[in-house]
C-alpha cells in the first residue's frame, strides 16, 4: 500500500518512518524544501533517540521517500496522513492554519477515493470540518473519508512508543475508512495491542483526556510535593505508596519545577478553552495550568533561598530542554527559570547535551554564558541548578564540581541525587520535596 505523510515533524517523521518499517510504502511531504534535501542526506532535523537508524534502514529498502510536492505523492497513495503542526494561537486555541491548507489542498488533488487520516493533535469537531472541507472542494462522485487517529507518542521514546503504543484510537464514520486504516496497523495485532475504534468526535476527546489527565497527575504531585516541604514529608515516599494501588498507577508522579513540551501546555489551554466555548468548564484543568505556571516560578524562589538574592548571582543551569533525550526546549521549564533568573539580576551559565542551539533562539549568547560541560558551567558558580534530568548529570564528580563552584550550593529540581549523600559530600542542597527533616526520620 502507498501512503502519504504530510509534515515531517516528531510526529509525522517518526509515523512515515514506522508506518515504512511496518511494509507500507510511504512517502513524506514537507513544504520546506531545505527540511526535506536534508532528510534526503539522511540528516534528522532533531534528535530523537532510534529514528536516524529507522529513517535510514526504510530509505536503504526504498519503503521510505521525501518530497515537496503534495499533488504527485497523493495520486499515488491511497491514504493520506495529515501530521502537520498545530501550534497555540496565542490566545489559549489552538492555530488550524496549517491543517486548513492541506485539507484545501488535499480536495483540490484528490482524484479517486482517499482515506485522510489525521493524526496532529486537533480540536474536537475538527475532523468533522476538515470532513466538510474536502466535500465542498471535490466533484460529487469522488468520495473521501476521514479518520481520526490521535498519537500518544512521548519524545525521547517516539520510536518505541510508535512502534509498541499501549492503544491505537481510530475514529471514523466509514467502514471501509476504518479497515484500511486497521490493514495498516496490521503489525500491531500481531503484539496484541488494543484498538478503540469510535466516532470522530470522541477520538479526539480521547486525545485531550489523556494528556489533560497525565499533566493533572505532574501537578498534583507538584503540589504535595511543595506541600511535603513543609510539614516534613518525602514526596517520593508518598508517590512510591500512592502508586502501589493499582487505581492510581505509578507513573507520572514524578515531582519537578513543572510540566512543559509541545503538548501537555497546549493541550490543557486547548481543552480549557473548549470547556469555555462550550460552557462546560474544566476547572480541574483550569488549576492544573496555574499550578504549573506557579511551580515554574517557585523553583526561581528556590534558588534564591539557598543562593541569596541574585543580583550578580552567577546561577549554573543544568539542562535546557523540557526533558531529556530531545533537543526540544518548547515550553520548558528552563525558559521561565532562565528567564526570571536574568530578570532578577543573576548571571547565568548554562549547559545541555542537545538543546543548546534551541535555546539560542530564545536566549542569546549575549544573555547566557553557554559552556560545553557541566563542569565548565559550573565553575565559579554561586550555584549549581539542575532544570532537565539528562542521565549524564547524574553521573557528575560531585567532588569536582565543589572545588571548582564558588559556594557549595546545589538545586535539584529533578530530584536525581541522594539528600544524605549531598550533605556528606558538604553541598547546601535542596531538592523538590524532600525536606532533609523527612529523611532523618528512615
Ligand atoms: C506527551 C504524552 O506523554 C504523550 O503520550 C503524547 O503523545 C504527547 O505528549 C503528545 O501529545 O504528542 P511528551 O510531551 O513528549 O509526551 O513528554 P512527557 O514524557 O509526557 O513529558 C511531558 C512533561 O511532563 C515534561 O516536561 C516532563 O518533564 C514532565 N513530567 C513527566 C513530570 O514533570 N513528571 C512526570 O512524572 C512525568
Amino acid at each position: 500500500m502507498h501512503i502519504t505523510v504530510i509534515g515531517t515533524g516528531y510526529v509525522g517523521l517518526v509515523a512515515g518512518a514506522g508506518l515504512a518499517d511496518f511494509g507500507m510504502h510511504v512517502i513524506c511531504i514537507d513544504k520546506d524544501e531545505s527540511k526535506i534535501e536534508a532528510l534526503e542526506q539522511g540528516e534528522i532535523p532533531f534528535y530523537e533517540p532510534g529514528l536516524k537508524e529507522l529513517v535510514e534502514r526504510n530509505v536503504k529498502n526504498g519503503r521510505l521517500t521525501f518530497g515537496t510536492e503534495l499533488a504527485p505523492a497523493v495520486k499515488q497513495s491511497l491514504v493520506i496522513f495529515i501530521a502537520v503542526g498545530t501550534p497555540s494561537d496565542g490566545q489559549g486555541g489552538v492555530d488550524l492554519t496549517f491543517v486548513k491548507a492541506v485539507a484545501e489542498e488535499l480536495a483540490e488533488t484528490v482524484d479517486e477515493y482517499k482515506v485522510v487520516v489525521t493524526k496532529s493533535t486537533v480540536p474536537v469537531g475538527t475532523n468533522r470540518w476538515i470532513q466538510e472541507i474536502i466535500n465542498k472542494n471535490t466533484p460529487a462522485e469522488i468520495n473521501v473519508d476521514v479518520v481520526s487517529n490521535p498519537e500518544f507518542l512521548r519524545e525521547g521514546a517516539a520510536v518505541e512508543d510508535f512502534m509498541r503504543p499501549n492503544r491505537v484510537v481510530l475514529g471514523s464514520e466509514s467502514q471501509q475508512a476504518l479497515a484500511i486504516v486497521k490493514d495498516i496497523y496490521r503489525p500491531l495485532y500481531l503484539i496484541e495491542t488494543p484498538f478503540v475504534v469510535t466516532g470522530l468526535e470522541t477520538a479526539e476527546m480521547i486525545k485531550y483526556a489523556s494528556n489533560a489527565f497525565l499533566a493533572t497527575k505532574i501537578s498534583f504531585i507538584n503540589e504535595i510535593a511543595n506541600l511535603c516541604e513543609a510539614v516534613g514529608a518525602d514526596v517520593h515516599q508518598v508517590a512510591k505508596a500512592m502508586g502501589l494501588d493499582r487505581r492510581i498507577g505509578p507513573k507520572f508522579l514524578h515531582p519537578g519545577p513543572g510540566f512543559g513540551g509541545s503538548c501537555f501546555p497546549k493541550d490543557t489551554e486547548a481543552l480549557a478553552r473548549l470547556g469555555r466555548d462550550y460552557d462546560s468548564p474544566m476547572q480541574i484543568v483550569e488549576t492544573v495550568i496555574s499550578v504549573n505556571e506557579a511551580q515554574k516560578m517557585r523553583m526561581v524562589d528556590k534558588i534564591e533561598s539557598l543562593a541569596g538574592d541574585l543580583k550578580s548571582k552567577r546561577i549554573a543551569i543544568l539542562g535546557l530542554s523540557f526533558k531529556p533525550n530531545t533537543s526540544d526546549v518548547r515550553e520548558s521549564p528552563a525558559i521561565t527559570i532562565v528567564g526570571e533568573l536574568l530578570a532578577r539580576g543573576a548571571h547565568v551559565a548554562a549547559y545541555d547535551p542537545a538543546a543548546e542551539d534551541e535555546f539560542k533562539r530564545i536566549f542569546s549568547t549575549e544573555q547566557i554564558d553557554y559552556r560545553p560541560n557541566a563542569y565548565e558551567a559550573a565553575e565559579g558558580s554561586d550555584a549549581v541548578v539542575v532544570v532537565t534530568e539528562w542521565n549524564e548529570f547524574r553521573n557528575l564528580d560531585l567532588g569536582r564540581i565543589k572545588q571548582s563552584v564558588k559556594q557549595p550550593v546545589l538545586i535539584d529540581l529533578r530530584n536525581i541525587y541522594d539528600p544524605r549523600r549531598m550533605k556528606e559530600l558538604g553541598f547546601d542542597y535542596t531538592s523538590v520535596g524532600r525536606p532533609l527533616s523527612a529523611l532523618k526520620q528512615c
